[in-house]
């Protein structure tokens, strides 16, 4: 037997030993993918989290995904296998910042992208993922929105809303540098393709593709289309699953540099090393868990669209 099959059969022995269960995003390693129990996107990982009967959440993804899953269910144990795996975007938007913002717009409800911190979700009148941002906006009274971090979500939104929406200044580094040359390249090479892009690339490439859904929404689309070939515009994770789940259809990079090395901190090794060790284990202070709880809750009563 080899390394990696003796590493995979400890993982899959101490999940059920322990009551364990894996939740993987879909921009995580495919070795990743594979052993767990469930892959999803943010919003249908943290519905995954609420639903498990498992003692322990193991999640593969990064930090806010393992935070928000803690803030939904605090009577399981949630691990982070890599306690640096943190979302660049995320750390984009403070709780300070976003009170002094909040103090210039005193009519404005407070639309936070889950991508963010528990204390930003705290400070939020509710969250939205890129399944259901547009859905979450339009089911407010207030007629403007203080959208925090992501400003190409902001800008997608707007796009299928009346409201006034106000951005932050954050973005996705890896969606934010996948640009339009790059998909003019890759429809140059891949004619028949369709090109499907995630809201967090910036509305020039937007402009230029065919579909705009989350990951998950991805996945639905893939299977349902006829077209037999696709450039996707995000990051490059998301072709493991693609190509796993439409093996007749043909499924392109849109740039090679779409790759976020935060969701591809965790590996076998760091799993198993998590199962073993009861690493490392996320929490929020009560204080904080029960409005950023507030927030997710408003959010998972508007159904996804995307
Ligand atoms: P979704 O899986 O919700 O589309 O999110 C994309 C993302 O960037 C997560 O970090
Ligand atoms: Fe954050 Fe972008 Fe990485 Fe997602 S892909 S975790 S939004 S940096």
């Amino acid at each position: 037997m080899d390394n990696i099959q003796i590493i995979i059969d400890k993982i899959n022995y101490l999940k059920t030993k322990r009551n364990a269960v894996v939740l993987a995003h879909n921009y995580e390693r495919g070795e990743i993918q594979d052993i767990a129990d469930f892959t999803g996107d943010s919003l249908g990982l943290s519905q995954q989290a609420i639903d498990q009967e498992a003692d322990i959440i193991v999640f593969c993804g990064v930090h806010f995904m393992a935070e928000s899953a803690a803030i939904l269910s605090p009577e399981k144990k949630v691990l982070l296998p890599e306690i640096h795996a943190g979302c660049p975007m995320a750390s984009m938007v403070t709780a300070d910042a976003l009170r002094e913002e909040k103090k210039k717009y005193p009519k404005a409800a407070v639309v936070c992208y889950v991508n963010s911190t528990a204390e930003v979700k705290a400070e939020s009148d509710i969250c939205c993922t890129s399944a259901n941002a547009v859905e979450v906006v339009n089911s407010l009274e207030e007629d403007e929105i203080l959208f925090v971090p992501d400003k190409n979500l902001a800008d997608y939104v707007s796009r299928f809303t009346t409201k006034k929406i106000i951005p932050w200044n954050g973005y996705c580094p890896t969606h934010n540098q996948i640009l339009p040359e790059d998909i003019i390249k890759a429809k140059e090479a891949h004619p028949n393709a369709e090109v499907i892009a995630h809201p967090e690339c910036r509305r020039e490439v937007l402009d230029i593709s065919e579909k705009v859904l989350s990951t998950t929404g991805m996945l639905n689309y893939a299977k349902e289309s006829d077209s037999k070939e696709f450039i996707i515009a995000t990051e490059n994770g998301m072709l493991h699953r693609l190509r796993k789940e439409n093996p007749e259809k043909s499924f392109y990079i849109s740039s090679e540099f779409a790759v976020c090395p935060e969701m591809k901190a965790i590996n076998l090794h760091t799993l198993l090393q998590s199962l073993e060790l009861n690493q490392y284990q996320i929490t929020v202070p009560e204080n904080v868990r029960a409005k950023s709880k507030d927030s997710l809750d408003r959010m998972m009563k508007i159904k996804r669209n995307r």
